[in-house]
């Protein structure tokens, strides 16, 4: 397997919503796992916990907790990001905290050849109780996002959505123009 690199895996990443049951490897799991821990947090709070789903019953569980869910009845492999929201240092961001170990999480995937899809449950009330219950999480901690991933039956490809008009130099309103040295 070709890996590419950290821009391709950038570009390249999709929303992954079709898997292959074949399993994902322990060590590639591991690499998931690190690549989460690797990701900023503010204060390096570090109030991240995740809980990985291997297990067949619960994976097909999930569709019940979250509606785009779907997929996990065939995916190998689905990650919950909490936060738990009991333990110090804390701070008010550990909703953007959860979201960079989850964007991480589906760059390593990407980069490994994975798929992988973000569903979204912070902030969205009903979810996160579905979530709290279905795992029994502790009083103060709180999911965030669910990660569907495993071998993908979709490609990846490049989506052009840069787009200069959205993005200001200096000031709000003034075209963005690149300056700086050349190489
Ligand atoms: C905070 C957040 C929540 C998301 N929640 C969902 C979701 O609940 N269901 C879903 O199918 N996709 C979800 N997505 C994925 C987006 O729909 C997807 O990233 C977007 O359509 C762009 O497509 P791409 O990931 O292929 O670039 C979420 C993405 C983010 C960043």
């Amino acid at each position: 397997m070709e890996t590419p690199d950290a821009l391709s895996a950038i570009f390249t990443r999709r929303s992954i919503r079709k898997f292959s049951p074949r399993p994902v490897e322990g060590r590639m799991q591991e690499t998931l796992l690190r690549a989460a821990f690797a990701a900023p947090s503010a204060e390096d709070a570090q109030t991240r916990r995740i809980i990985v789903i291997t297990d067949r019953d619960t994976l097909d569980s999930l569709p019940a907790l979250h509606p785009s869910a779907t997929p996990a009845r065939e995916a190998p492999l689905a990650i919950l990001i909490c936060c738990d929201t009991s333990t110090a240092p804390q701070t008010l961001f550990w909703p953007q905290d959860c979201a960079a170990a989850t964007q991480n999480i589906m760059l390593a995937a990407r980069a490994m050849g994975l798929g992988s899809l973000w569903c979204g449950i912070h902030p969205v009330e009903a979810r996160e109780q579905a979530f709290i219950s279905a795992f029994s999480l502790p009083g103060m901690v709180r999911p965030v996002s669910l990660i569907l991933i495993g071998y993908p039956l979709q490609d990846f490809f490049d989506e052009q959505r840069w787009n200069p008009k959205l993005v200001f130099l200096n000031r709000w309103g003034h075209p963005f123009e690149p300056s700086g040295p050349t190489e």
